[in-house]
């Protein structure tokens, strides 16, 4: 049977009514795929869900999906968002589809490239502060609260309800859930909508729980320190967030489930990101790549058991970001001219090296 996204498939899980719109890009059923050779290198039995394989290329659709029917049944017009880039590409997305106006509010010059491409090619009004995430999220907040539109963040309690199908699909794929759930927290919506999600499938369906474990960028680990950080940065632009709105929610994930919110170094991000591309053959966005850098850490220091069963979620596509791809790989193509004899001396030269 045809997918037909998430409204459709997990409509007995979701707040949905007789006039909810049943929007749908088809997002959600993405790929749940082994790393053998990671698996190997840790000790561990390791899968990535790949978020990135969703319409706009990061698991915000899920969500957004949700916010955005709900905000058309309730007669809205217009949606507004602050975004470190992810969110305004879905929301701008969804808004074009559902027919609606959509407002973003951006850190000036610290969203990636691809992600500001598409949030301009699906006709979003595009604001850029000079200011970060948290500060931008803080003047959509009260200008919500006054104004005719809807706030589509994942303070949105939609938002967390469409995200955590993620973890139903983790289940079902797997056959249960994992033991050890690894996932980058930025804004802290992700981790909660995941410990949601796959406490709802364990009581409907007994499918286990996992042990939650977030992964802050080192630069704004708001979580980890136990303080506000005033002015985050980490090449991992997506989570350069230093007051997450879902804080308290994210400890709570990590406590019950007996996991943690830890730190990895941009370093330590680079790293896992090249690993992840160079030996599996998967490429994600920096952020994603905190969970897989994460897993590294805590198997080195053995904080997950060997044997384990872990899913790390990369939460967006490695296309959003071409910068930071281009200077991590550090290579210049080698430009030759055109002249079939001269290409074919300099290839047969390489290939004989
Ligand atoms: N990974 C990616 C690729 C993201 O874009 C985000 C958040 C996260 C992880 C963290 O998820 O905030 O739920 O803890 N991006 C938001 C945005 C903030 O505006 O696109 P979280």
């Amino acid at each position: 049977m045809a997918w037909k996204g998430l409204l459709d498939t997990y409509g007995d899980f979701l707040p949905l009514t007789e006039a909810t719109p049943r929007l749908s890009l088809c997002e959600g059923n993405t790929p749940l795929i082994p790393l053998p050779r990671l698996s190997e290198e840790l000790g561990i039995t390791l899968y990535v869900k790949v978020e990135g394989a969703n319409p706009t290329g990061s698991f915000k659709d899920r969500g957004m999906v949700m916010a955005v029917a709900k905000a058309k049944e309730e007669g809205s017009h217009t949606i507004i968002c602050a975004s470190t880039g992810n969110t305004s590409a879905s929301a701008a997305a969804y808004a074009a589809r559902a027919g609606m106006r959509c407002l973003v509010v951006i850190p000036n010059g610290k969203i990636a490239l691809g992600k500001l491409a598409q949030a301009a090619m699906y006709g979003a009004e595009i604001f850029a502060i000079e200011g970060n995430f948290d500060e931008a999220l803080s003047m959509v907040r009260r200008l919500s609260e006054t104004a005719p539109i809807t706030l589509v963040n994942s303070v949105n309690p939609y938002r967390i309800e469409g995200q955590k199908t993620a973890a139903f699909e983790v289940c079902d794929q797997l056959g249960r859930a994992p033991d050890v759930l690894a996932i980058p927290v930025g804004n802290a919506g992700n981790i909660t909508a995941y410990w949601k999600g796959f406490k709802e499938y364990h009581e409907a369906k007994g499918t286990g729980l996992p042990q939650m474990r977030g992964f802050e960028a080192e630069g704004a680990a708001a979580i980890v320190r136990n303080q506000v950080i005033e002015q985050p940065e980490t090449i991992a632009t997506a989570i350069r967030i230093g007051n997450p709105a879902s804080w308290q929610k994210a400890v709570q994930a990590a406590n019950e489930s007996r996991g943690k919110i830890d730190e990895v170094s941009d370093e330590e991000i680079l790293a896992a990101y090249k690993r992840l591309a160079r030996t599996e053959g998967i490429f994600a966005e920096p952020a994603s790549c905190a969970a897989i850098a994460g897993v590294i850490k805590q198997r080195e220091r053995n904080e997950i058991e060997r044997g384990s069963l872990v899913v790390a979620v990369l939460t967006g596509n490695g296309l959003k970001d071409p910068a930071v791809a281009l200077d991590t790989a550090a290579i210049e193509p080698i430009v030759l001219p055109n002249d079939e004899q001269v290409v074919l001396e300099h290839l047969q030269g390489v290939v004989h090296t």
